[in-house]
């Protein structure tokens, strides 16, 4: 952990709309990723699942979608924001086998033993990932699926080369090691279901890249550095003077379109495991 770590406690990237925005473009670019993850971890139907750090509920309801009607799915976070907008979107979808429950993941407690508990882009926003994937075992029946993506921020890059683009990998990476998170927690995952006890993962995973100023994650990109504004200055990182945060998506789309750059989007690894049959 970084020397500056005690700087931050609590999750970086906040509840705000446009933070709302951002997880529905990463959904979007990383959907079928997901729906593949759920499938190699063996998510089917009749399952009890939860979705650990669930934010809007992509990932609730394409477990839900895996389920369907015999089986049912928690979605659990601690910000009551993200959880209006999920339950409305099931709502909307008309899936009856979906709540959602308020609670830190590390505590929460199912109303009965499930068979599956899934989590994506909430192990990088722990200060103890191990511990978390730890309870995650604990909240399944023996043999049941634990399963976890995460990104990898790292392997984010353009080609050309953006200085936007530059400039803001740097902001986001920086503040997230000043935090004490993880920035490459995809490629961690193996070994952080070793040290949970856990048989190697089975993997999956995927990088889309788009091209010109139209793509998706552009917006990502800016949603990273807007999200996390309070805490990049709060860690002095930089200064939301420099970063323009306003009319930043629309110079670094301008930038992507005038050189008409293809974006590697961030490698996200999705891991699954099953839990011993007979506990040690
Ligand atoms: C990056 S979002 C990911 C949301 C969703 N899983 C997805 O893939 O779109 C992380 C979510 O985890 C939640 N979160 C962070 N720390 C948490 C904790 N300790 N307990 C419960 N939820 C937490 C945040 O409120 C946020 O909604």
């Amino acid at each position: 952990m970084d020397d500056d770590a005690h700087l931050v406690v609590g999750y970086v990237l906040g509840s705000t709309d446009p933070e709302m925005a951002r997880l529905a473009a990463t959904s979007r670019l990383y959907g079928a990723m997901t729906g593949a993850w759920l499938d190699a971890a063996g998510v089917g139907p009749g399952m009890r699942v939860a979705d650990l750090g669930c934010g809007p509920g992509d990932v609730t309801l394409a477990a839900a979608r895996c389920v369907g009607p015999t089986g049912s799915v928690v979605g659990v976070d601690d910000a009551a924001r993200p959880l209006d907008r999920a339950r409305r979107r099931a709502r909307d979808e008309h899936l009856e086998t979906v709540t959602f429950e308020q609670g830190d993941v590390l505590s929460w407690e199912p109303a009965e033993p499930l068979d599956a508990v899934v989590g994506r882009f909430i192990l990088m926003h722990l200060p103890d990932p191990v511990a978390a994937v730890v309870r995650a075992a604990e909240l399944v029946r023996p043999g049941g699926i634990v399963a976890f993506a995460d990104v990898a921020l790292t392997t984010r890059g353009s080609l050309p080369e953006l200085p936007l683009l530059t400039a803001s990998k740097g902001w986001f990476i920086e503040t997230l090691r000043r935090a004490g998170r993880s920035v490459d927690m995809a490629l961690r995952l193996a070994a952080v279901f070793h040290a949970a006890g856990l048989p190697d993962p089975v993997l999956t995973s995927a990088a889309p890249a788009e091209r010109g100023g139209d793509a998706v994650g552009w917006s990502i990109v800016a949603g990273d550095v807007t999200s996390s504004l309070p805490v990049i200055e709060r860690t002095g990182v930089t200064t939301a003077a420099e970063i323009g945060p306003d009319t930043f998506e629309q110079r670094l789309r301008a930038q992507a379109a005038a050189h008409d750059a293809v974006l590697l989007n961030p490698l996200v690894v999705g891991a699954s495991a099953r839990t011993p049959l007979s506990r040690a």
